[in-house]
């Protein structure tokens, strides 16, 4: 099944509680939200407060992406604000399954992501450990860019990778997805689809997630 998870980072931040509401009643599957530490990535956007707050606003799934460096640090007072997953990066972390167990034990799904220029080959060992992995179709740190056409590649070799292991693990892509570049990556194996511009940017944000899960 193909989900659809708009990302915040591209609704009024001075509206949040109303962007949040509304992407319910536009039947988003999840919330995604960008957080950058101006370290790992050059921008600084929220934390976990900023959660806490739009977990009072949503019944929705709300899929946490850390483009942080020391996440290790961050995983309590996110399952405290009331995340449901954690995406760490890949490069952000030494020791990768203690990372996902971390996650885990604090009641959260673990998801693990990876850089355009990070190989498959990096994470290939704690597949069958994470319920999604995240293949950037950009460089992490801004909405509104063109998604980079040779990471497609990698959501092939991943999900060829994931089927051959026998394994039941969600891709998911985040970067530059619209109604015209998404059919790439649904064709190369994707179901969980990130979009932040595509969706906040449009006149009718409902239609356009029917149309990105390919509903009329
Ligand atoms: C970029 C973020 C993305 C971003 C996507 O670092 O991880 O989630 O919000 O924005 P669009 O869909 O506009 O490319
Ligand atoms: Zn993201």
């Amino acid at each position: 099944m193909i989900k659809i998870a708009p990302s915040v980072l591209a609704a009024d931040f001075g509206y949040m509680a109303d962007a949040v509401k509304a992407l319910g009643e536009w039947k988003a599957d999840m919330v995604h939200l960008d957080v950058m530490d101006g370290s790992f990535v050059p921008p600084i956007t929220f934390g976990s407060q900023m959660v806490a707050a739009i977990r009072k606003e949503t019944d929705l799934y709300l899929d946490a992406h850390l483009m942080i460096v020391n996440p290790e640090k961050q995983i309590e007072s996110f399952a405290k604000a009331g995340a449901d997953n954690i995406t760490f990066h890949a490069e952000t972390v030494e020791d990768l399954p203690a990372m996902i167990q971390m996650i885990k034990s604090h009641g959260m799904d673990a998801s693990v992501s990876i850089k355009p220029q990070t190989p498959i080959s990096a994470i290939e060992a704690i597949l069958g450990d994470v319920s999604m992995v995240l293949i950037m179709t950009v460089e992490p740190g801004y909405g509104g860019q063109a998604m980079i056409p040779e990471t497609v590649a990698k959501v092939k070799e991943l999900r060829e990778l994931i089927e051959n292991k026998g394994l039941n693990v969600d891709i998911q892509v985040d970067g530059g997805i619209n109604l015209d570049t998404i059919h790439q990556v649904l064709e190369a194996g994707a179901n969980v689809i990130v979009a932040g511009s595509a969706v906040f940017k449009a006149e009718k944000p409902a239609e356009v997630i029917r149309k990105l899960r390919g509903q009329p």
